[in-house]
């Protein structure tokens, strides 16, 4: 009797000590509703997170087949989570679900080291004017071959000519000679990771996507260090002094150590560095299509004398707000209070917030579904409005770069990359639609979210330059 008494005693201490309260759990409707959750998860983020909110509040779980999803909502709760640490809810870990199978193991253990030399790298006068210069080069070598051409995809072409810019930035001229299997690379691994098995099977599951991302992983690693080995017949004298991140790396005494995972490091350099600058180029140019009145005020502004860019930075600023990212990744590695809740996430989960829908919240944003550059350019002093997120703000509304330990290192090369590009494009040629129909055949609100990072444009677009003499 008296051990049934201990033991009552010691599980009220047991749950008295760590009161839980669960996350509340989305329930979509009908038997079958977890596969179309998983569907909707996938294919049509957006509505599937309203009708969350709006069913469960800011804070819900998702279960997505075996991942545990939880979702956090509102300006407060993206500070407090972009503030969490590392070891209680890892950006290594998230990522990882997704890319741990074209890494080599241990890469996210030497992550801010990586990174720490990449933003040494990048905040160089010289990696600066080099970026520049390869987007100028890139830029108006894209455009000819688009004016050349009765039309060309948006987000393909563009994509083609970022990752052309990156290669030679990021990892040098030498390697240029390989840009193209590299990109084929990219898309492969893109499509592979972005799979649902990739997902929802554990990593040691041997399913088809997963065996291609292996090989991906191993092609990569062997053109990588093949370059390299012939780097001086590349590029001569010069080799030791090149200005790109690999020259960088190899004489950096935090990296020197750390070159097994070059590799690696350069591969998830292509995606982050791809994807989103990919979309900001491309939907810069679709909205300002869609938009003549602002194309025609651009383009004037960049041909004019002293080419004011004032009103394309506003235009690059909307467009980060209005194309963001549908979901951050983390992993729970142990069990946390939601900041200023008594709900509890669990060990294991994957924890999230909405940067898109931070930025459609018409709390946040006047009107937000509309595109509409005029609201970054303050008339007064006609200068650009600094975002409200600086130190002290109770929360976060305008997250296109993330915040905190893991804000994006890369912010001051895209802002080079995205503004050179635009500048040579809209400047030196015409653009635009394929046909007059074409804006009126694309439904503009299809977002492609299987990146990692800003969505493209589902089924892409059709557009033609004409070079200005
Ligand atoms: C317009 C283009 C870009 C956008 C919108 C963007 C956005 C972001 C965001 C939102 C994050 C934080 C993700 C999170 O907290 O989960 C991030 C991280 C990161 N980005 Fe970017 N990015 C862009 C371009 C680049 C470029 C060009 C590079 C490389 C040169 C880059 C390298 C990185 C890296 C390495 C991280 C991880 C940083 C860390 O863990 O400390 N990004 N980016």
């Amino acid at each position: 009797m008296w051990i049934l008494v201990v033991a009552i005693v010691a599980l009220v201490a047991f749950y008295a000590r760590t009161p839980k309260t669960k996350i509340p759990k989305y329930k979509g409707d009908g038997w079958f509703s977890f596969l179309a959750d998983a569907e909707a998860y996938s294919m049509r983020p957006i509505e599937l997170l309203n009708r969350a909110t709006a069913q469960c509040g800011n804070v819900f779980s998702i279960q997505v087949l075996t991942v545990y999803n939880v979702f956090l909502r509102g300006n407060e709760l993206n500070k407090a989570y972009l503030e969490v640490r590392e070891d209680v809810w890892s950006f290594g870990g998230g990522m990882g679900i997704f890319i741990n199978k074209i890494l080599d193991d241990g890469y996210f253990d030497n992550l801010r080291t990586l990174v720490g030399s990449l933003s040494r790298y990048i905040n160089r006068a010289s990696a600066q004017e080099y970026t520049a210069r390869c987007t100028t080069i890139e830029a108006e070598k894209t455009a000819d071959a688009i004016a050349a051409q009765k039309d060309v995809a948006l987000f393909d072409t563009v994509s083609g000519m970022a990752h052309k810019i990156i290669v030679r930035t990021l990892m040098g001229e030498d390697f240029y000679a390989v840009a193209d299997e590299l990109l084929d690379i990219l898309h492969d691994m893109e499509s592979d990771i972005g799979s649902l098995y990739s997902f929802i099977l554990p990593s040691w599951v041997p399913h088809p996507p997963a065996r291609r991302l292996e090989a991906a992983r191993q092609r990569f690693k062997k053109i990588f260090f093949d370059m390299l080995e012939r780097r001086g017949e590349f590029l001569g004298e010069k080799a030791s002094d090149a200005p790109d991140y690999v020259a960088y790396t190899m004489t950096d005494k935090t990296t020197v150590p750390l070159k097994h995972y070059m590799p690696s490091h350069h591969t998830v350099l292509m995606f982050a560095a791809h994807t989103s600058t990919v979309a900001s180029i491309a939907w810069n140019l679709v909205s300002m299509l869609r938009n003549p009145e602002v194309l025609a005020r651009v383009q004037a502004d960049l041909r004019s004398d002293g080419g004011d860019d004032l009103l394309l930075q506003a235009c690059i600023k909307e467009t980060g707000r209005y194309y963001a990212g549908i979901k951050t990744l983390r992993l729970a590695k142990q069990e946390i209070k939601v900041p200023g809740t008594d709900l509890t996430v669990p060990k294991g989960a994957v924890v999230s917030i909405a940067p898109y829908l931070t930025h459609h919240d018409p709390a946040n944003w006047a009107s937000p579904q509309v595109w509409d550059p005029s609201r970054w350019i303050d008339t007064a002093t006609n200068e650009l409005v600094v975002p409200d997120n600086t130190k002290g703000a109770s929360g976060l509304k305008y997250i296109p770069f993330g915040y905190g330990s893991h804000r994006c290192v890369g912010e001051k090369m895209a802002g080079i990359i995205v503004t050179g590009a635009l500048t040579t494009i809209l400047r030196d040629y015409d653009i635009a639609w394929a046909t007059p129909e074409t804006p009126d055949s694309v439904d503009f609100t299809c977002l492609d979210f299987d990146k990692i990072g800003t969505p493209w444009l589902k089924g892409d677009v059709r557009v033609k330059l004409t070079k200005r003499e």
